[in-house]
C-alpha cells in the first residue's frame, strides 16, 4: 500500500469518529511511513454540492458509455461544465490515486452528514469501478443499532456507505468500525449503558490500531 486517502465528517473537532480514525492511520503510518498521505476534513473544509452542470457531465457520461476513469472529464464539455469539473477533478483524483481510503463519519439522523455525502456526490460517476482499492468505515452514534436491537433497522449510516462502496464502486466490503452509545456520555436517559459506550470506545480503539497496522504495507490483505 502506497497511498492513503484520509476523510473526516464530524462537525465536531473532539469527534470520537475522528479520534479511532486518528488511531488507525497513526498505527498505519507508523508502520509504513513511506506511505503517501493525503487528508480531508469535509466538515472543516466543505465540498460544494453538486450543481446542474454536474448532473450535465453525467448524462454526458451515460449518454456516450464513458466509464473509464481516466476520460471521465471527456463529460466535461460547455464552460459551465468545465467549471463544475474544476471542483470535481481534485476530489476525484485523490480518489483514484489512493489505495487506501479511510472514512471517518459520525450518525446523524440515521445516515452520514451532508458534508460527506457532498463529497460522494461529487465524485461519484455512472458505473465507476473502483476495483483494487479498499475502504476503512469509522462510525460513531448516539445510540445502538446493533444487530438485533429495536433501532437495527434504522441504520443507514454504515449500510449506506457499504451499499455505495461495494454496489458502485465495485469492490469490497469495507473494514468497519463503529463506536456506538455515545449520547450516554450526555444523555442522563441512556446515563445506565455509559459502561457500554465506553467498552465499544476502548473496543474500537483496539480494533483501529490493529487494522491500521495490518494495511500497512506488507500486511495481509
Ligand atoms: C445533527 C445530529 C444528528 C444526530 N442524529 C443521530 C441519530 O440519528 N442517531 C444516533 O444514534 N445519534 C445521532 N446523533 C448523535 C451522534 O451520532 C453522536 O454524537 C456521535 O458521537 C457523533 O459522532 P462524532 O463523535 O464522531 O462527532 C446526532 C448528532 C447530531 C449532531
Amino acid at each position: 500500500m502506497t497511498s492513503l486517502l484520509h476523510l473526516d465528517a464530524s462537525a465536531r473537532p473532539e469527534a470520537l469518529s475522528r479520534r479511532v480514525g486518528a488511531a488507525l492511520v497513526d498505527a498505519l503510518r507508523a508502520r509504513d511511513p513511506g506511505v503517501d498521505y493525503t487528508y480531508r476534513d469535509l466538515a472543516a473544509d466543505p465540498v460544494p454540492h453538486v450543481t446542474q452542470a454536474w448532473t450535465e457531465i453525467c448524462e454526458n457520461l451515460m449518454r456516450d458509455q464513458i466509464t473509464d476513469l481516466s476520460l471521465l472529464h471527456l463529460g466535461a464539455r460547455t464552460a459551465s461544465q468545465k467549471q463544475a469539473w474544476r471542483t470535481v477533478e481534485p476530489l476525484l483524483r485523490e480518489l483514484i490515486d489512493a489505495d487506501l481510503i479511510v472514512i471517518t463519519t459520525p450518525m446523524y439522523n440515521y445516515s452520514v452528514p451532508s458534508s460527506l455525502k457532498a463529497w460522494i456526490d461529487q465524485v461519484t460517476f455512472p458505473r465507476m469501478n473502483l476495483a483494487e482499492r479498499r475502504f476503512a468505515v469509522v462510525a460513531a452514534r448516539g445510540g445502538s443499532y446493533a444487530d438485533g436491537s429495536p433501532k437495527a433497522p434504522y441504520e443507514h449510516q454504515v449500510r449506506y456507505l457499504s451499499d455505495v462502496i461495494v454496489g458502485h464502486f465495485g469492490v469490497a466490503e469495507p473494514e468497519v468500525i463503529v463506536v456506538e452509545l455515545t449520547n450516554a456520555r450526555v444523555d442522563p436517559l441512556l446515563a445506565h449503558r455509559l459502561d457500554d459506550h465506553v467498552a465499544s470506545l476502548e473496543a474500537a480503539l483496539v480494533a483501529a490500531r490493529r487494522l491500521g497496522a495490518r494495511l500497512a504495507s506488507g500486511g495481509p490483505r
